[in-house]
């Protein structure tokens, strides 16, 4: 119940407004979000990537309604790709795109053509990227787009969310050679008739898909701060006989930083969601929603400044 309050809030634009305006949380930047700056951002990238972590840095935004915002973002993702380029770590950060940032819910092509120019900046940066997916209404376009990129940048990550009905015919089409797929359990709220809305339908759906990716050509990128997810990841991978360069672990920024320090001493690749930028709030609500507790952090923080 509280999850589906906190997801229906994170889309509201007058909430979103007034929390974003607040004096930014030192909380939030410091449990969370790595800065409002792609400076900022950088100086945690160096730190993760320094201690033997992977990362994937996502320009916070979202639901962009006009071509100016959008143009405003490819240009954030260009200067962040720049950064990354001149600090020599293209082999050690990818960045992450929400396609919504970009301008889809305006025009499709537009949204294409923008996330065109910011893959051939990862390319020059000698990275990738790796598409967001967002609410179930826009995955048919996502993976459309998703296609049309590959075109030129092969390299171009996808996303399941393993809590959609279709997730497995999704890893099953995406687990082809040089194929990279993050699979998640998906952070949006999505009606019964599309989704799993139970957690333990979920989990399962994340095994069904995990068997299909790990036994699949692809390159698996496992999603998730699940221990027993984790758990049975490494055992497939075993399986499979995978070596470890041929899969990875991925988490999120300020959570659960000493089980990605110990997988990575293992010899497993692990990245790291970096999220940047002052459009925090849906992100924030996201994280909220996963894990109430986070709840009572986010607000004495907001209300601290
Ligand atoms: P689950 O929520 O069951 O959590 C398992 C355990 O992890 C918890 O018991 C707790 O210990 C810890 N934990 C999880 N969330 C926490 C939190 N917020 N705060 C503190 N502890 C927490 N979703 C999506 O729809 N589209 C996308 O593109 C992406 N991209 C993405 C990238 C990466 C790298 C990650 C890790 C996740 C995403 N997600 C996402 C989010 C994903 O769908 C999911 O909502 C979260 O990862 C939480 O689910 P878990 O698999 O961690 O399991």
């Amino acid at each position: 119940m509280l999850r589906r309050v906190l997801l229906a809030a994170s889309r509201s634009g007058g909430v979103r407004k007034a929390m974003e305006t607040a004096p930014f949380s030192r909380g939030v930047v410091h449990r969370f979000v790595a800065g409002r700056t792609a400076e900022e951002a950088l100086t945690v990238v160096r730190r993760l990537t320094g201690g033997g972590l992977l990362v994937t840095v996502d320009h916070l935004g979202e639901d962009t309604t006009d071509a100016r915002r959008a143009e405003t973002v490819v240009e954030n993702y260009l200067e962040l790709l720049d950064l990354i380029s001149t600090a020599g770590l293209g082999a050690r950060a990818e960045v992450s795109v929400k396609l919504s940032a970009v301008g889809q819910a305006l025009d499709e092509e537009l949204a294409l053509e923008n996330a065109r120019r910011i893959c051939a900046a990862a390319k020059a940066a000698g990275t990738a990227v790796t598409l967001d997916m967002e609410d179930h209404t826009t995955v048919a376009s996502t993976l459309r787009i998703l296609r049309e990129l590959r075109e030129d940048h092969p390299e171009t990550g996808a996303v399941v969310q393993a809590y959609l009905r279709d997730a497995e015919r999704h890893c099953a089409e995406l687990a082809h050679e040089g194929s990279r797929v993050r699979l998640c359990k998906g952070a949006y709220a999505a009606p019964a008739d599309v989704a799993f809305t139970s957690r333990h339908e979920i989990d399962k759906s994340y095994v069904r898909c995990l068997k299909v990716l790990m036994a699949g050509r692809g390159y698996p990128m496992v999603a998730t701060h699940d221990p027993r997810l984790i758990e049975i990841a490494g055992a497939l991978a075993v399986f499979h006989d995978r070596a470890p360069d041929s899969f990875e672990y991925q988490m999120l920024y300020g959570i659960r930083p000493a089980e990605q320090r110990r997988l990575a001493a293992m010899g497993s690749r692990v990245r790291v969601y970096v999220p940047y930028g002052g459009e925090w709030y849906g992100y924030a609500m996201r994280r909220m929603a996963e894990r109430p507790a986070n709840l009572a952090l986010i607000l004495r923080s907001v209300v601290s400044g």
